[in-house]
């Protein structure tokens, strides 16, 4: 039977790398929203345009299996990682249109089969009918560590105190936006990573799926 789990939370909670293992795991489909909310920032920022119908009618994202990520027929997974695209995709995820196509796209992503999908509107606006919702979160100084450690691996330039400093905003502007803003569905179950391994998470994520 077809399985839908939702994972919400605030940036650097561990949503996509927790979600990645569950779903391979579980044998479900892996959804990373946040993904295609970066690729129509990329996508502003090549373009030099701000976002507007036009931009986003005919645009082509797609999420293979092994998460990797096209923007109109090219791979852009790396692209799309620096804090640069980050602050955005917050940006452009303000407007109703952008939220609008994407969710469209979500939810035929998600009809498909068993999903496991990550973002911030996912088990409130997206798929509300899904049947395990899980919030996830962490101190903001543990999501910014993880951030740190995670650009430092790919060889990226990173500052502590300034990931902080951008964690902090984009959390702000995420939750006060008018439209689909960041927030826990009452039907969710919250998990605090702070203190957490990933494979901790992951278990908890499981037994609660029931598996
Ligand atoms: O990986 P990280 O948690 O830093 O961010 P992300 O999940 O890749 O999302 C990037 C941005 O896209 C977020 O800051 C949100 O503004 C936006 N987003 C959204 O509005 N709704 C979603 N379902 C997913 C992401």
């Amino acid at each position: 039977m077809k399985k839908i789990i939702a994972v919400d939370g605030p940036a650097g909670a561990g949503k996509s790398t927790v979600s990645k293992i569950c779903a391979a795991r579980l044998g479900y489909t892996y959804i990373d929203t946040g993904a295609m909310y970066r690729a129509v920032a990329l996508k502003c920022l090549l373009s030099g345009k701000s976002v507007d119908e036009n931009l986003i009618g005919d645009i082509d994202i797609r999420l293979d299996n092994s998460a990797r990520v096209f923007l109109d027929g090219r791979e852009v997974t790396k692209e799309i990682r620096t804090p640069e695209v980050s602050r955005a995709a917050s940006d452009v995820a303000k407007f109703g249109f952008v939220r609008k196509k994407l969710t469209e796209l979500q939810r035929e992503m998600a009809a498909q089969g068993s999903v496991i999908m990550d973002g911030r509107d996912i088990g409130t606006q997206v798929l509300p009918n899904a049947d395990l919702k899980i919030f996830l979160t962490a101190t903001v100084e543990e999501r910014a560590r993880r951030r740190f450690a995670e650009l430092k691996s790919k060889g990226l330039a990173a500052d502590l105190a300034q990931i902080e400093k951008e964690i902090t905003l984009r959390d702000k502007q995420d939750s006060e936006r008018e439209i689909a803003p960041l927030a826990q569905a009452v039907d969710a179950i919250l998990l605090d990573s702070t203190h957490l391994t990933i494979e901790q998470v992951v278990a908890e994520i499981l037994r609660l799926a029931g598996v």
